[in-house]
C-alpha cells in the first residue's frame, strides 16, 4: 500500500534541500540551489554597455532569492558579436557599469557569473566588420544566408584565448563571482568540438 504520509515527507525533504548552502569546488558558497540559467535578452546598449533595463533585470533576479545567477551571453570582444544589442566585456570602459550593477547584486547575497561567448561562424558581419571566422571554413547549404567563415589561423586562435581572459580579468575587476564559457548553441567553442560539424567537414573532405 502507498504511504502517502510517507511520499509527502520525500517529497518535502528533496524541496527544503533546494534551500539549503552548496559549497562549490572553489569553496565558495551559494546561499541556496537555486539557480537562473543565462538567458540572452539582447537589450543591452548598442555600444555593449549594460542598459539600465538590463540591470534592473539581472538585480531583479539577485533580489528575488535565487542562489546563483548567470547572466546574458557577453561578448569578448568586438569581432565575437552574435546578437544586436549584446552585452560587451570586450572592452575597460564596460567595467563602471558593470561594477556598480555587481555591487547592487552583491547587496542580496547571489553568486553572479557573467557567461562568455564568441559567436565564430555566427558572428554579425555588420556589426563587427569583419567576415566571420570559425574553426574550419564550411557551408552549410541548408541555410540561404549562411557566410562560409574563414579558419582561423593558430595566431588568430591563441588572441582569441587572450581575448577570452582578458574579459574574465574584466568581469573579476567589477566585481562578479566568476564566468561561464558559452560552448553550446553552436557558437565557436561549440564549432571546435561539434561532432555534427566535424562530421560535415570529413565528409566535405572525403568527397572533394
Ligand atoms: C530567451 C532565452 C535565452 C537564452 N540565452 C542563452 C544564452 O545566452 N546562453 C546559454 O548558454 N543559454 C541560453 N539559453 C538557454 C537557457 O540557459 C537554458 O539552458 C534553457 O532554457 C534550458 O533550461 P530550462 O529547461 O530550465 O528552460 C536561453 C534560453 C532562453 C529561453
Amino acid at each position: 500500500m502507498i504511504n502517502i504520509k510517507q511520499i509527502i515527507m520525500s517529497k518535502t525533504k528533496l524541496i527544503n534541500q533546494l534551500f539549503l548552502p552548496f559549497e562549490l569546488k572553489s569553496n565558495v558558497v551559494v546561499k541556496n540551489r537555486l539557480a537562473v540559467a543565462t538567458m540572452t535578452t539582447q537589450q543591452s546598449n548598442s555600444d555593449g554597455t549594460i542598459s539600465v533595463k538590463e540591470s534592473a533585470w539581472l538585480e531583479r533576479l539577485a533580489s528575488d532569492g535565487y542562489g546563483l545567477v548567470i547572466s546574458c551571453a557577453a561578448t569578448i570582444s568586438r569581432e565575437a558579436i552574435g546578437f544586436y544589442n549584446q552585452l560587451s566585456v570586450g572592452e575597460d570602459p564596460m567595467i563602471a557599469d558593470l561594477s556598480l550593477l555587481a555591487q547592487r547584486m552583491k547587496s542580496h547575497n547571489t553568486i553572479n557569473l557573467i557567461q562568455l561567448c564568441h559567436a565564430g561562424s555566427r558572428a554579425i558581419h555588420s556589426l563587427t566588420g569583419v567576415k566571420p571566422k570559425s574553426a574550419s571554413s564550411y557551408s552549410v547549404p541548408m541555410i540561404a544566408d549562411f557566410e562560409t567563415p574563414e579558419m582561423l589561423t593558430v595566431t588568430e586562435i591563441k588572441e582569441i584565448v587572450t581575448d577570452f581572459a582578458d574579459a574574465c580579468e574584466r568581469v573579476e575587476m567589477a566585481g562578479f563571482d566568476g564566468v561561464e564559457l558559452h560552448g553550446a548553441n553552436g557558437f565557436l567553442i561549440t564549432q571546435f568540438i561539434s561532432s555534427y560539424l566535424v562530421y560535415w567537414n570529413c565528409f566535405r573532405s572525403i568527397k572533394r
